[in-house]
């Protein structure tokens, strides 16, 4: 999944998707394999909707975030309703940016996590260490207790449905990539095993999760072929078509 963050006017999507089709076109991709979404900003969806829906083209996308609230007062937000009618499959749930610039807490993330249930729509629910947790040793504890969090009263077939990504936060934007050892310890021993404690084998083998952190071309491979990374939650990559192309070729 490509998270644009704050990139591209709805020209500017429309252009990008249509040339993202086209490369994964040229490249024989089978989207059965391997899903391609792009989680463009809320004022581009209805653009990417009317071309994905109109030209038929086999990708999803969905938004960045949404609101806990179905609808109301709440000036400036969105609710998981309008996602659902603009067609969207997927939303973002706690990334990092969201966290730190928006003081989304864990209680607030699992509320968004229900709330994007409530409409039918799958979270990409992000979670993930900062640089001074990292440096202390602490990314296990930090991890698993925001899995514990946003994961708290969700029945198992959610928990067999929603995607889960990992990004480290001293990885996002950074250049600086989690080595595949790092980021598959986490995403296995950490996120999986969650899971797997919480909601038993079957459900953990459903679960999808990806990494996230400054992957890109040359780093999209060796990450891929960690056993428990199913995918990856790309951002900077993601705005070019040729990286992105080929990222997912190789996932
Ligand atoms: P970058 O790929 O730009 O590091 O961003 C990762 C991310 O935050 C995706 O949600």
């Amino acid at each position: 999944a490509g998270n644009w963050k704050m990139n591209l006017d709805h020209l500017q999507a429309t252009h990008l998707v249509q040339k993202l089709d086209w490369s994964l076109r040229d490249g024989k991709h089978d989207h059965g394999a391997v899903e391609v979404a792009v989680l463009p900003p809320f004022t581009d969806i209805r653009s990417v909707q009317t071309l994905i829906d109109g030209d038929r083209l086999p990708l999803k996308y969905g938004a960045q975030d949404l609101s806990v609230h179905d609808s109301g007062a709440y000036t400036g937000e969105i609710s998981g309703a309008f996602l659902a009618k603009l067609g969207c499959t997927y939303v973002a749930v706690g990334h990092s940016e969201r966290r730190e610039y928006h003081n989304e807490t864990d209680a607030v993330v699992n509320a968004k996590i229900k709330a994007a249930y409530t409409h039918g729509l799958t979270p990409i629910f992000c979670c993930g260490e900062g640089l001074e947790i990292r440096q202390a040793g602490e990314q296990v504890a930090h991890v698993l207790g925001q899995i514990e969090a946003g994961l708290d009263g969700l029945p198992a077939e959610q928990a067999a449905s929603i995607v889960i990504a990992y990004e480290p936060i001293w990885a996002i934007g950074t250049g600086r990539t989690a080595t595949p050892q790092q980021a598959n310890d986490i995403c296995g021993g950490v996120v999986r095993q969650t899971v797997r404690e919480l909601y038993g084998e079957a459900v953990a083998d459903a679960t999808r999760i990806l990494y996230g952190g400054s992957a890109n071309d040359k780093n999209i491979r060796e990450l891929m072929e960690q056993p428990d990374i199913d995918g990856a939650l790309i951002g900077g990559a993601a705005l070019k078509v040729e990286s992105y192309g080929e990222m997912v070729r190789v996932t």
